[in-house]
């Protein structure tokens, strides 16, 4: 679709099927305008994080249609295909702006989509803070949005951590009833690994690579690299409309499965040759 233009190429993806889809391609412009040309019920993970606020100013650019993304993030996925959206609000005269939660709610609203789960990222080696009247932010949600009923393909496996008392036995009460009641006593072995909770810890985003580190607003590679073992089937499509320095798409080649990835902002290459 090289030398269409984006009205040509958004009039096309209307009539295209999975074979039309670009693999393995950066593609250059307005993230929504590229999202319309890609093929409807095309994408099987999205892991991204929009510019929102004012936090950074990309281009001179600040505000930026999250309904319109969340539209056409909407149409892309595949039936049970999952978006991951990496955000935190920005603070003005002491208060929260609250776009992360409307947009949540706007996407769920009125856009249509379903609210898996919020993980919390906790950030570790957050820069310190000068403020007096103000915390040290050191997370940021990442909201999980379902396409569907259900998610098409779910493996936490490799996210399960170490048990504290992995190997011990436990002598306990179990559940506690809808009447408050307990279940009988058990004596079991508690597992060496458990499942994961709903707070995620990474270390900053920078990857120890100075190169990643010029960008001034990227997540580590861990982040897409876990939600792809989790929710991307083997061989499926990983798309990030908001590429930046390409966090996502490295993540998705290490896992040897395809990505698409669009960006109007692509200051850093960082890229594995092979992609
Ligand atoms: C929060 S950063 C994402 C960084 C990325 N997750 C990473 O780890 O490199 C948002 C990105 O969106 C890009 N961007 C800003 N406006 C855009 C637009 N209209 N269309 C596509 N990308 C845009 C910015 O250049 C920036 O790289």
């Amino acid at each position: 679709m090289g030398s269409l233009s984006i009205q040509q190429k958004i009039k096309k993806s209307r009539k295209s099927n999975l074979d039309d889809l670009p693999l393995n391609e950066i593609l250059h412009g307005d993230a929504v305008e590229m999202l319309k040309t890609l093929p409807s019920n095309s994408i099987d993970l999205i892991v991204t994080s929009p510019p929102y606020d004012e936090v950074r100013n990309y281009n001179g650019n600040y505000n930026f249609d999250l309904h319109a993304t969340g539209e056409q993030i909407k149409r892309v996925l595949k039936d049970g295909g999952i978006a991951v959206m990496v955000i935190q609000d920005q603070t003005k005269n002491f208060a929260k702006t609250l776009t992360s939660f409307r947009t949540i709610v706007d996407w769920v609203d009125k856009i249509g989509l379903r609210l898996f789960e919020t993980v919390i990222y906790r950030k570790h080696g957050t820069e310190g803070a000068w403020w007096k009247h103000r915390f040290r932010v050191d997370h940021e949600y990442i909201p999980i949005f379902l396409n569907g009923d259900r998610p098409q393909y779910f493996n936490k496996e490799s996210l399960k951590i170490p048990s504290k008392h992995g190997g011990k036995i436990m002598t306990g009460s179990g559940n506690r009833r809808t009447d408050g009641s307990t279940t009988k006593t058990v004596t079991r072995p508690i597992n060496l690994m458990k499942c994961r909770g709903t707070v995620w810890n990474y270390l900053m985003a920078g990857d120890k690579d100075p190169l990643k580190r010029q960008h001034p607003a990227v997540f580590p590679d861990q982040i897409p690299y876990d939600f792809i073992q989790c929710f991307c089937p083997p061989g499926g499509v990983v798309l990030d409309p908001f590429g930046g320095c390409g966090s996502t798409a490295v993540a998705a080649k290490q896992d040897r499965k395809s990505t698409r990835l669009n960006s109007s902002h692509i200051p850093l290459s960082r890229m594995p040759s092979s992609a």
